[in-house]
């Protein structure tokens, strides 16, 4: 295929902060090559420092270094640790520092300081962490890190970060910790720590970890971001330009539903897995233009594709016939109420979208999109409605430009290059 564009998107941000946290409480220096250098991660990287771990400059031309400190060894900050907008970085940090033997504050942006903390907060106290909440449910929030004990969770929203929350918790306090999920959630901190040897296993929705008593150094070249990705494959399909390959994309199954939905919706998409790298599978995505049905997104694969609906739903408003996102309600505590930014931004422009409940419903349409969209600063709503308007009959304006810094910061350009402009 002579004119095909080839593309990496930026390193994945769910692993980068993972890495970043599990070398910051290994033994010895850690190696993180091509890792997510954004805004979300820069938060951590700083909240880290501040935390007294030594991690070198963030760039993805020189590996970054974090000399681990092990599981005791973090010093209290003196001042808050600030997670910007990045709720990994909060709810990951509330765990790791609930069973440690600091006391920290934990602050965020307005939009972080407003999301919700007891989901986090709750399933800790009941291994005996100790908390100060200074906003009702949101941040700022006193950590005061303390022994735990061991406890058995049944999770009671399906969220990745509590459920990493928990297992950080447990690892730094060496306690054994079990977590029961009724839909599984992405399992990178699992894969992680399996590969570094800690006893952890997921057998019938149940997550359990025994105890060690510390962790090693090791080397991670972090996979390509499929949410990342999601934004570049749609770009093809919607502009109907030539193929795109999408090369070095983490292809762990509890993300990729984004793109079996939209082999469902008709596009032609072939992965091939090249790669595993401390269990993360990684692949080569090949994508072609194709025109797209409707689908229905039932509501147990939602935590699989949770951060790709906002570029799904665009897509659907381009899709033949009704598109139905069930049981999506988690839309409305992301970084804005997502459920209803795509709601009353598709509405604006000229689409058809409903909401019903807990459910999102678009009816895909040919006519001309038009108008202002307004973004909530959220930068998965931006990146959405900025690739629909990389494609033809429609005429956005972003009301900002700036939110993808968070978690894609060449997303502008990387656009440009596979709608064949850049
Ligand atoms: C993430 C989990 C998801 C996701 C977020 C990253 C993670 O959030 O939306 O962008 O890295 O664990 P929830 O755990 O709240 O579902």
């Amino acid at each position: 295929m002579s004119d095909l564009i080839r593309i990496r998107p930026p390193g994945d941000k769910s692993l980068t902060h993972r890495a970043l946290i599990l070398g910051a409480i290994g033994s010895g220096v850690s190696t993180i090559k091509q890792l997510l250098v954004a805004e979300d991660t820069r938060s951590l990287a700083s909240a880290l420092r501040k935390l007294g771990v030594s991690v070198s400059a963030l760039g993805t031309q020189v590996p970054v270094q974090v000399r681990g400190v092990g599981f005791d060894g973090l010093q209290a900050p003196s001042t808050p640790l600030d997670c910007g907008n990045s709720g990994t970085a909060a709810r990951l940090l509330i765990g790791l520092l609930a069973g440690s033997n600091v006391t920290a504050e934990i602050t965020g942006d307005d939009s972080l300081r407003g999301r919700p903390m007891r989901r986090v907060l709750d399933p800790l106290r009941r291994m005996g962490a100790e908390f100060e909440e200074r906003a009702g449910d949101g941040l700022p929030i006193v950590v005061r890190g303390r022994k735990l004990v061991h406890a058995d969770h049944e999770m009671s929203v399906p969220s990745a970060q509590v459920k990493s929350a928990l297992l950080l918790a447990a690892l730094v306090s060496r306690s054994a910790v079990s977590v029961r999920e009724r839909i599984q959630t992405r399992d990178h901190t699992e894969r992680l720590l399996a590969a570094l040897g800690v006893p952890v296993r997921t057998s019938d929705g149940v997550v359990s970890m025994e105890p060690v008593q510390a962790i090693p150094h090791f080397t991670f070249t972090v996979p390509g971001d499929p949410s990342s990705a999601a934004f570049l494959i749609a770009a093809t399909v919607l502009t109907r330009g030539r193929p795109v390959m999408v090369e070095g994309v983490g292809i762990n199954p509890t993300r990729s539903a984004f793109i079996d939905v939209l082999r469902n919706m008709g596009a032609q998409i072939d992965v091939r897995q090249v790669d595993a790298v401390l269990g993360e599978p990684v692949g080569d995505i090949l994508v072609e233009p194709s025109p797209l049905s409707a689908v229905e997104v039932t509501a147990d694969i939602v935590p699989w594709l949770i951060d790709e609906i906002p570029i799904l739903a665009v897509l659907a408003s381009r899709a033949r016939g009704r598109t139905a996102f069930r049981g999506v309600g988690e839309l409305r505590v992301k970084e804005c109420d997502r459920l209803a930014a795509l709601h009353e931004n598709l509405r604006s422009i000229g689409g058809d979208a409903v909401v019903d409940g807990d459910d999102l419903l678009i009816r895909g349409r040919d006519t001309p999109y038009s108008g202002v969209v307004d973004t909530r600063l959220d930068h998965r709503i931006a990146m959405a409605f900025a690739t629909l308007n990389a494609s033809e009959r429609v005429d956005l304006e972003l009301s900002e430009h700036r939110s993808p810094r968070i978690s894609y910061p060449d997303f502008f350009s990387d656009l440009q290059r596979v709608v064949g402009r850049g």
